[in-house]
């Protein structure tokens, strides 16, 4: 039997990832922070239905000494490592625990791999955030790096880290350059589920206003249940590569207010206000993803478009707040 460990399992990726690694016969660990077991109702929300299926472990992903308890109890066949701190911010103020979380913690889990279980094969978790401030559209795996956020220098930082112990140490390391992927999972600080969530209150009369940054910024929004396994197919390769994932298809954040407001009814403008405060640094051409490559040697594809997407994460939000 194949044995994962994924860090990260409570996350929006790490439990769909679970869902479909418990699907295909794995015995499945998951590392989370002993806060989350203070507060399992909330934090461990995303994989509350399958707890008895799966095997958690408490652990400090940049404590090398957590990890290598971990590893060594578990001795993993496969190890996806997908926690991080994920929320792009251009504030100065934490910019050390990003790096303990995405770098120092990338170390830890790779040493640890290497020292236990070199047989395990890695799964790193990069993003299109390491292309910053792009000077192509669309990227793929040969586009330069030009990151400009400190989430996406942490990131880059720990894929080179990834990519040297898969050419130096010789582990089986594959890196995913996810573009955004969402679902009704996805952290309420990110842009689409700030929307859904609001828009469903806006429905149910609980809200009268959304506020917003950049509704004219560009992503490449793709559904998170797919990116999953993408991230699985890389690991049953014959070698270790890295993928852009992504749909090639560019949205912007009004395109998804749009298709938000239209799913209730009502148009986005009378509730929607954007305060400049949120402005990011805008991209001179848009991060958009060429993902041929996944195409041909993963064989993966999209399942959703856009708009279903958009109409799945906002019927949930009614739902889950009609429930209450
Ligand atoms: N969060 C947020 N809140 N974003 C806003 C808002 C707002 O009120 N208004 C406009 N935006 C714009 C942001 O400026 C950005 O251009 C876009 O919406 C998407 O922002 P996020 O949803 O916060 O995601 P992200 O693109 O910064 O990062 C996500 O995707 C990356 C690539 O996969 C995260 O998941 C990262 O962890 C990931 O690496």
């Amino acid at each position: 039997m194949k044995r994962a460990l994924i860090t990260g399992i409570a996350g929006q990726d790490g439990s769909y990832l679970a869902e479909l690694l418990l699907a295909n016969g794995y015995e499945v660990h998951g590392i989370v922070r002993r806060e989350a077991l203070e507060d399992p109702h909330h934090r461990l929300l995303n994989i509350q239905h399958i707890l008895r299926d799966i095997k958690i472990h408490v652990g400090a992903i940049d404590n090398h000494l957590s990890i290598y308890k971990i590893i060594s109890l578990v001795r993993p066949s496969e190890c996806y490592h997908l926690a991080s701190s994920s929320f792009v911010s251009y504030s100065f103020e934490d910019e050390s625990s990003l790096l303990a979380n995405n770098f120092t913690a990338t170390h830890a889990l790779l040493a640890g791999i290497k020292e236990l279980a070199p047989e395990c094969r890695v799964y790193f978790a990069g993003s299109s955030e390491m292309f910053g401030d792009a000077r192509i559209s669309p990227q793929n795996e040969s586009t330069s790096f030009n990151p400009r956020s400190v989430y996406g220098i942490s990131k880059l930082a720990a894929f080179h880290l990834a990519r040297n112990y898969r050419e130096h140490h010789k582990l089986f390391v594959a890196a995913g350059i996810l573009y955004n992927h969402e679902s009704s999972r996805r952290g309420y600080q990110f842009v689409t589920r700030k929307i859904s969530s609001t828009v469903a209150k806006i429905h149910l009369g609980l809200e009268n206003r959304l506020e917003l940054g950049n509704i004219d910024a560009q992503r490449d929004w793709g559904y998170a249940p797919d990116y999953v396994v993408a991230m699985h197919a890389m690991l049953q390769q014959e070698k270790p590569e890295d993928f852009v994932i992504a749909t090639g298809v560019l949205h912007s954040v009004r395109d998804f207010l749009i298709e938000a407001f239209s799913v209730v009814g009502l148009d986005y403008e009378p509730y929607t206000y954007v305060n400049p405060d949120h402005f990011r640094p805008g991209e001179v051409v848009p991060l958009c993803g060429d993902a041929n490559k996944a195409r041909n040697v993963l064989h993966w594809r999209p399942t959703k478009t856009f708009g279903q997407i958009v109409r799945e994460m906002v019927e949930f939000d009614i739902a889950r707040l009609e429930k209450k």
